[in-house]
């Protein structure tokens, strides 16, 4: 249908509901504006002025679906194919453009999937002390369905450190940028010191104590944990163990004066501004009687230094699981990058959620969940989101550079179960009785799991 047809009819429709009316000239009491009075006509809108453009694609057929791209669209407008109407405002556009997806869902789209998108630039930032970092997290609080694992981004400027801390749930990190020392002890006293780069990934086992100190040029890294409710805030710290204990206690436990305690911190420091880490990392490596933590139970792995699994037409997928990093006894992971017009084909994790954070580019997600509900989400960097086990998805880059993104399971080897080899590993003639579809089109289906896919078929 033509963009101007689709509005006139459009304007017809909005004009008629108009009904014109006379206005009253004396100051209104209160009363007179309750319910109806003759004199409060409604006053005239004139939609004909609405300036806006429909991106391409937006007129075609709703089931169609192409991503809309609204980054140069004036005034978007919550329309697909024949459905929708006009938005006369307010609206801000730059969550449209964010968001093409949600003004305009592609007609698939159908009934309700529980919210599967945060911006972690829309969470609350915690700041540490001295400009030495900050962070913001995602949790049950922003994707309520995310029940099985949590997420925090953190940067920690050069000597800036996160302190000395533990906590019930299990700790998985990828460095998004920069260096950064880690250390720890575990309960046999083995101790851990390990200086990590862009692209390395870090596990902490629950309750196993650790430091984060940033390296030269500072940090920024995800965390993931394996608990939805997880909060930063609700960590055991070095400096309240010391700050909640008496100093008569402190001085039994050390057998030291109380004196020495004169000037412990009166509460949390969580990130704060310390002395730069040693370059030399061998003068930071404590051994005790335990010894180090054996090489088979690392606490991490350099996962930037590792060949993609899967180098493809359309992108690359690195896995990282407990097959190659084995102390992260659950955390099956890919690290996934989808050039621009391919897609990570449609999909499903057989027993866990996903959880994902979108590095780099632009991409979106459409869900399909059981019964009969189906919804599109839009990424971009800095994004996360959150996918319940058995739902189908795929992930499609929509813009113009490439998509890097993070699943990340609980599971004990990354797995998923491909649409495509599901298909066609099932006999012809089911899946020909159950879609309706041809022979040739049945024999066309892949026996390989292809996880991207570059085609350009959605064209013709
Ligand atoms: C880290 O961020 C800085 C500043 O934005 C950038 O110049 C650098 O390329 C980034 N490094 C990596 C590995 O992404
Ligand atoms: C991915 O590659 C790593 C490193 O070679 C290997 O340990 C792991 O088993 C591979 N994973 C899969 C699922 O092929
Ligand atoms: C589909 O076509 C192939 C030949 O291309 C043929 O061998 C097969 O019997 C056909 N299957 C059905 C169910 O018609
Ligand atoms: C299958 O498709 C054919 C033609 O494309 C159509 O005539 C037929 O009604 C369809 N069958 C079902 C069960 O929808």
């Amino acid at each position: 249908m033509a963009r101007f047809s689709l509005a006139a009819l459009l304007f017809a429709t909005l004009g008629a509901s108009a009904p014109t009316g006379s206005s009253s000239t004396a100051t209104p009491t209160t009363n007179s504006l309750l319910g109806y009075n003759p004199a409060n006509g409604v006053v005239n809108v004139d939609t004909d002025n609405i300036q806006y453009s429909l991106a391409p694609g937006q007129t075609d057929a709703a089931t169609i679906g192409a991503p809309l791209d609204f980054s140069n669209i004036e005034n978007p407008q919550p329309i697909r194919g024949s459905k929708g109407g006009l938005e006369p405002g307010p609206q801000t556009p730059e969550y449209a453009r964010l968001n093409p997806d949600r003004l305009a869902p592609p007609g698939t789209d159908h009934g309700a999937v529980k919210n599967a998108q945060w911006p972690l630039g829309l969470s609350h930032a915690k700041l540490g002390l001295g400009r030495a970092g900050w962070s913001r997290q995602q949790n049950v609080d922003n994707i309520p369905e995310a029940t099985e694992m949590a997420g925090v981004d953190m940067r920690l400027e050069e000597g800036g450190y996160r302190e000395l801390h533990w906590h019930k749930a299990a700790e998985w990190s990828y460095v998004l940028n920069g260096s950064v020392r880690v250390q720890a002890m575990n309960d046999n006293g083995e101790t851990f010191v390990d200086d990590l780069s862009a692209g390395d990934i870090w596990y902490f086992p629950p309750g196993i104590p650790h430091s984060l100190q940033g390296l030269e040029g500072g940090v920024e890294f995800l965390l993931v944990f394996d608990d939805g409710s997880f909060s930063e805030d609700n960590t055991f710290l070095a400096s309240e163990t010391f700050a909640r204990n008496p100093k008569e206690i402190l001085s039994k436990n050390f057998n030291l004066p109380k004196s020495a305690w004169d000037n412990i911190p009166p509460g949390e420091l969580f990130i704060f501004p310390g002395t730069k880490a040693p370059k030399d990392i061998a003068q930071q490596n404590i051994v005790g009687p335990g010894g180090i933590v054996p090489i088979e139970k690392s606490y991490t792995y350099h996962a930037s230094k590792q060949e993609p699994n899967f180098s493809l037409d359309g992108g690359s997928v690195k896995i990282v699981d407990p097959t190659n990093f084995p102390i992260a006894a659950k955390f099956s992971t890919a690290i996934v990058t989808v050039k621009p017009g391919a897609l990570r084909e449609i999909h499903w994790h057989t027993t866990s959620d996903e959880w994902n954070f979108f590095i780099s580019g632009s991409a979106r997600i459409g869900i399909y969940a059981a019964a009969n509900a189906a919804q599109t989400f839009d990424f971009n960097a800095g994004d996360c989101g959150y996918i319940p086990k058995a739902m189908t998805h795929y992930v499609e880059n929509t813009g113009k550079d490439d998509v890097v993104f993070i699943e990340v399971l609980q599971a004990d080897h990354f797995s998923d179960i491909s649409v495509g080899q599901w298909l066609g590993l099932t006999p012809p003639q089911i899946v020909m009785d159950t879609l309706n579809l041809t022979n040739s089109t049945v024999s066309a289906f892949k026996h390989e799991k292809q996880y991207i896919v570059t085609n350009n078929a959605a064209e013709t």
